[in-house]
């Protein structure tokens, strides 16, 4: 059942070239410049004229949901709020009929999610889900929703679910740029045709494993590590440091690259390994001089950078790359070699991978 690999984790890592494929098939007409989302079709009116939208969810999904804020503000030009579901449903959140309340959940269980849907609907919003089991709770509670088409994962530590939330996010962020026209039809022809390309990048992505497994061998017996991006490389340092806490039991954070100087860079230390999202990207200069102010510390830097970089190479211990790509896109390329790490670490700590202490596939409590 695990297909030849020698965990979940792993097998799960590996399918997804094919998992994103799945969530696209039929949503995307590159040629024409269309995406097509059935599932939320009838609230395409709705879209042309709402205010905000809301994001809640937990874990891993609020992490896809970062990324989402990003991409919606960036192409749709809607504001975005995201929230941690177990503090929203405990304020007095301001909520009206107008709201779009996006509720992303793998399991469709998340007792938290679940809780912030209900008070949600109670104040009139619309609630889409962004889930990956299909029939689940979640999707029973919301008015529409777009499934994730992942397919079963069971690793305990999200990877495939995760990629396929944001892919669902930037589906949903280009749909609504095409209903309220913030961008033009060659530009979606532009973005769609590259993101069709976006599973074959993934595997390419997915065969640095070499590199990354002498990283994993630095590394492992470190006490703590800071995961460092920018823009929507910060939600994948978040989502780094996450997968490495909870399956290799190392300490992990992660942080805004900018933030360092108000506080973390007082860690840096010549036992302190830094992970930079360092993609040629808008925020390239400013992440190499981040690098360089851990350089300067005697940090150990390991950077994800794009194919044929020369400027970070010069400074980083160890570079990951990945293929180039458009922005957008980022998320799902630099995450990949970030699962591997940690799958490797907790692999070479002999932790239980699939099934890490203390954590639960879904958390069906409060
Ligand atoms: O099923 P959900 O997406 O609602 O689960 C949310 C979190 O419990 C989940 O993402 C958790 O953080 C994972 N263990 C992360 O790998």
């Amino acid at each position: 059942e695990k297909g030849g690999y020698e965990h979940f984790m792993l097998k799960e890592i590996y399918e997804q070239p094919r998992s994103i494929k799945d969530c696209m098939r039929g949503r995307i007409y590159p040629q024409e410049g269309k995406v097509q989302l059935g599932g939320i079709k009838e609230f395409a009116d709705k879209l042309k004229n709402i205010d905000r939208i809301i994001i809640v969810a937990c874990g891993t999904s609020w992490h896809a949901g970062l990324v989402g804020e990003y991409l919606i503000e960036e192409y749709a030009r809607i504001p975005v709020e995201v929230e941690y579901a177990s503090e929203f449903r405990y304020r007095n959140p301001i909520i009206t009929e107008k709201d779009v309340v996006i509720a992303i959940s793998q399991s469709g269980e998340t007792a938290d999610t679940m809780a912030a849907i209900e008070m949600a609907k109670e104040k009139g919003a619309t609630i889409f889900g962004i889930c990956n089991v299909a029939g689940a709770s979640i999707p029973r509670l919301t008015h529409a929703g777009v499934y994730t088409h992942a397919g079963p994962e069971i690793g305990v530590a999200s990877t495939k679910a995760f990629t396929a939330q944001v892919t669902v996010l930037t589906l949903m962020a280009f749909y609504m740029a095409q209903q309220r026209g913030t961008l033009t039809t060659s530009k979606l022809i532009e973005l769609l045709t590259e993101l069709d390309h976006i599973p074959e990048k993934i595997q390419i992505a997915l065969e640095s494993d070499d590199i990354i497994k002498k990283v994993a061998e630095k590394i492992k017996d470190s006490k703590n590590c800071l995961f460092l991006g920018r823009g929507s490389g910060f939600p994948v340092a978040l989502e780094g440091a996450l997968k490495l806490k909870e399956i290799s039991y190392i300490h992990a954070e992660g942080y805004p690259a900018a933030e360092m100087k108000h506080g973390p860079i007082a860690l840096i230390d010549e036992e302190m390994p830094v992970v930079f999202i360092a993609t040629q990207n808008s925020s390239y200069e400013k992440v190499i001089s981040n690098i360089q102010e851990v350089k300067a510390r005697k940090g150990i830097v390991i950077a994800i950078v794009t194919q044929g970089d020369i400027e970070v190479k010069k400074m980083a211990d160890y570079c990951i790359e990945i293929p180039d790509a458009d922005e957008a896109f980022l998320p799902l390329l630099a995450t990949i070699p970030l699962q591997l790490l940690s799958y490797h670490i907790a692999v070479m700590r002999g932790c239980n991978v699939d099934q890490p202490r203390n954590l639960a596939k879904s958390v069906t409590v409060e």
